[in-house]
C-alpha cells in the first residue's frame, strides 16, 4: 500500500495513514500500554531504574516486538525512566526508586513495520498533595490537547489547549521538546509543541497520527540537558511530569491509540 502524502510549508512530508496502518499503530500502542502497566506494577521503593528497563525490554520482546528506543540515535536502553526533577529521556541505571518519587516511564515498540510510543508518570506510594496535583493536571492537559486533535483543526489548537490548561495552575510548560508525528518512524512531521496559538500551525487531516506529550513542571519551565547526552531535568530541580498519547486524527474526533485504563487497572490490582 503506497503512502498518501501532503506537503507543508517547510517541505516536510506528513504521512497520512490508511485504516489498516492505523490498526497496526494501535496494536503497537496497546502493546506499549501493556508494557507500561507491567513496569508500573514493579515500581516500588528499592527497585532500580535498570531493573525496570529490563522488565520493559523483556515484556516487549516476549510479545514479538522490538524496543524502539534501544539504539535510537545511540540511546542505550529500552525505556526512558525520568524520576522527580528529571523531565524526560532519563537513562535507566543504578538510581534506586524511593517512596514519594514520581517516575515517568516512556516506552517504544517496533512491530509489523510501525512504531508505538507512549508514556505515563507513576506515583510511588504517598507523593503528597502537590505532586498528586501535578500528575493530575499534566494528564488532564494531555486530554485537553487530545480533544482538539480532529480534522480541520490545526496543531496550534492542540498546543494552546495544553498550555492554557497547565499554566492556569501556575505550572511551567517545557518548550525545548515537543510531540511528533508517528508511523513507520518514531519521529515524523509534524512537530506538536505544548505551547502555541489557536488556529496556527499545520492543518490536521484525517489519517494523520501524532504523539501528544506534555512535559509540565511544578516550578520554573527552564530545563537543563545533562552531560550524559540524554537526560533532561528541570533547572530548579523541582519535579516534572510527562504523559504521552498516540492519537489518530479522524473527521469525527481523536482516536486515542494508547490505553491508560490498562495501566490504571493494573495498578489497582
Ligand atoms: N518518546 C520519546 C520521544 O518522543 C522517545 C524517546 S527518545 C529515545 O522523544 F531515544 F529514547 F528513543
Ligand atoms: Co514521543
Amino acid at each position: 500500500m503506497g503512502w498518501q502524502t501532503i506537503e507543508i510549508e517547510n517541505r516536510t512530508m506528513i504521512y497520512l495513514k490508511t485504516d489498516e496502518e492505523i490498526e497496526l499503530l494501535r496494536e503497537n500502542n496497546l502493546l506499549v500500554s501493556r508494557a507500561l502497566a507491567e513496569v508500573g506494577k514493579h515500581i516500588r521503593p528499592g527497585v532500580t531504574t535498570r531493573e525496570l528497563d529490563k522488565i520493559a525490554e523483556e515484556f516487549i520482546r516476549d510479545n514479538g516486538a522490538e524496543p524502539a528506543f534501544l539504539g535510537y540515535q545511540g540511546y542505550p536502553a529500552s525505556a526512558c525512566i525520568s524520576v522527580n526533577e528529571q523531565v524526560v529521556h532519563g537513562i535507566p541505571g543504578d538510581r534506586v526508586i524511593e517512596e514519594g518519587d514520581i517516575v515517568s516511564v516512556d516506552l517504544g515498540t517496533f512491530l509489523k513495520g510501525f512504531v508505538g510510543d507512549s508514556a505515563y508518570t507513576f506515583a510511588v506510594g504517598d507523593v503528597g498533595e502537590e505532586a498528586r496535583r501535578l500528575l493530575e493536571v499534566t494528564k488532564e492537559a494531555l486530554c485537553k490537547g487530545t480533544a482538539q486533535a480532529k480534522a480541520g483543526n490545526r496543531v496550534g489548537d492542540i498546543s494552546a489547549a495544553v498550555q492554557e490548561y497547565a499554566e492556569s495552575f501556575g505550572y511551567g510548560v517545557v518548550r525545548e521538546l515537543e510531540g511528533h508525528g508517528l508511523g513507520r518512524k518514531m519521529h515524523e512531521a509534524p512537530g506538536v509543541p505544548n505551547f502555541g496559538a489557536r488556529g496556527r500551525g499545520p492543518l490536521l487531516k484525517e489519517g494523520m497520527v501524532i504523539c501528544i506529550e506534555p512535559m509540565i513542571t511544578m516550578g520554573n519551565r527552564a530545563v537543563v540537558f545533562e552531560r550524559d547526552g540524554w537526560t533532561v531535568r528541570t533547572r530548579d530541580r523541582k519535579p516534572a511530569a510527562h504523559f504521552e498519547y498516540a492519537v489518530a486524527i479522524r473527521r469525527d474526533g481523536p482516536d486515542v491509540l494508547t490505553d491508560f485504563n490498562i495501566i490504571e487497572q493494573a495498578l489497582n490490582n
